[in-house]
């Protein structure tokens, strides 16, 4: 709230709406006016949202949709700009939590992990259909995992006899292809693997890629965009888009945080899912449509 500064007769956009926390958040700090258009490509999110936030019916609108298309959503919500937008990436801990949407590999479930459980392909799909390369390959790539290979050749050599189903497949192929001394080690040896499959399925990084570079549009003068991202890739994306609209146009963008802002001790304590957050702040300079206009009539 600090760094997107909601204020009354505001228009905020929260692309990453999910169990609507933060979203209220910025609705009490910018009562009794400001609106608030919501959006999320999980359907039970945006239902679950829709509910929490019924005592602000009048100044919501809620979008079930890939924050990808955001200049529809706002062209629908009849908006062409906001004071304020806020990405919260990755997945909340609802479907984290959650068996059936195959995304833990503590519980089991059916290997799905599409947030939006009604489009694309599942994990299913890809990790019994994808050719071996291409599977060491993401899981290399998203996952940063560095036994890609054996784990990637397990799952080929395991779905040949059986495709894998359930989570806890999964598991036990990553489990089993590893080193004894990985299996023990702090992280859940398929820790790395989920999350690259995840973000494959889903093509987190691509829908990221293409939302920022919509979402610059929308900012009003004055605005800024908060991003708050969990993967070392999707920060480093968001860090260099910042980088080239500040370099390319110095007088209309600034960085508001030279290093991203990470979560306290007392808060990774208190919620340990936030430890790998990164916090990142661009602003669209103030007055910097009016300067604009002044030269456009000099
Ligand atoms: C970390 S949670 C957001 C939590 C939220 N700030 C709250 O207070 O509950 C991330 C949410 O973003 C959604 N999401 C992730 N990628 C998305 C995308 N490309 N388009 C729309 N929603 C997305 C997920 O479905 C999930 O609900």
């Amino acid at each position: 709230m600090t760094w997107l500064q909601p204020r009354a007769q505001g228009c905020y956009l929260d692309c990453t709406i999910g169990l609507g926390g933060t979203a209220e958040r910025i609705l009490e700090a910018s009562a009794p006016d400001g609106v608030l258009i919501g959006i999320d490509r999980d359907p039970q999110a945006i239902a679950h949202a829709q509910t929490r936030l019924q005592a602000y019916e009048s100044r919501i609108s809620l979008f079930c949709e890939n924050f990808q298309w955001v200049k529809s959503v706002m062209s629908l919500a009849n908006r062409e700009h906001a004071d304020g937008i806020l990405f919260d990436l990755g997945v909340s801990s609802a479907q984290l939590d959650q068996p059936e949407r195959g995304l833990s590999f503590q519980q089991d479930g059916p290997l799905d992990m599409r947030m939006n459980p009604t489009h694309g392909q599942s994990a299913e799909d890809l990790v019994n259909m994808l050719p071996e390369t291409q599977l060491a390959n993401i899981i290399h790539a998203l996952g940063e995992e560095r036994y890609s290979r054996r784990i990637a050749r397990a799952i080929v050599r395991v779905r040949r006899q059986s495709p894998l189903r359930t989570t806890m497949d999964l598991s036990r192929v990553i489990r089993q292809s590893v080193p004894p001394s990985y299996r023990s080690g702090r992280l859940h040896p398929a820790t790395r693997t989920f999350q690259a499959v995840r973000m494959a399925v889903n093509d987190e990084l691509g829908s990221l890629q293409t939302g920022l570079d919509e979402v610059i549009d929308v900012l009003a003068p004055g605005a800024r965009l908060c991003v708050i991202s969990f993967h070392s890739l999707e920060d480093r994306l968001v860090k260099q888009a910042f980088r080239r609209l500040a370099h390319d146009a110095p007088d209309e963008w600034a960085i508001l945080t030279k290093k991203p802002v990470s979560p306290s001790v007392e808060e990774r304590r208190v919620n340990p899912r936030a430890r790998s957050a990164k916090l990142r702040v661009l602003e669209r300079k103030p007055g910097w449509g009016d300067a604009q206009a002044g030269r456009g009539h000099a």
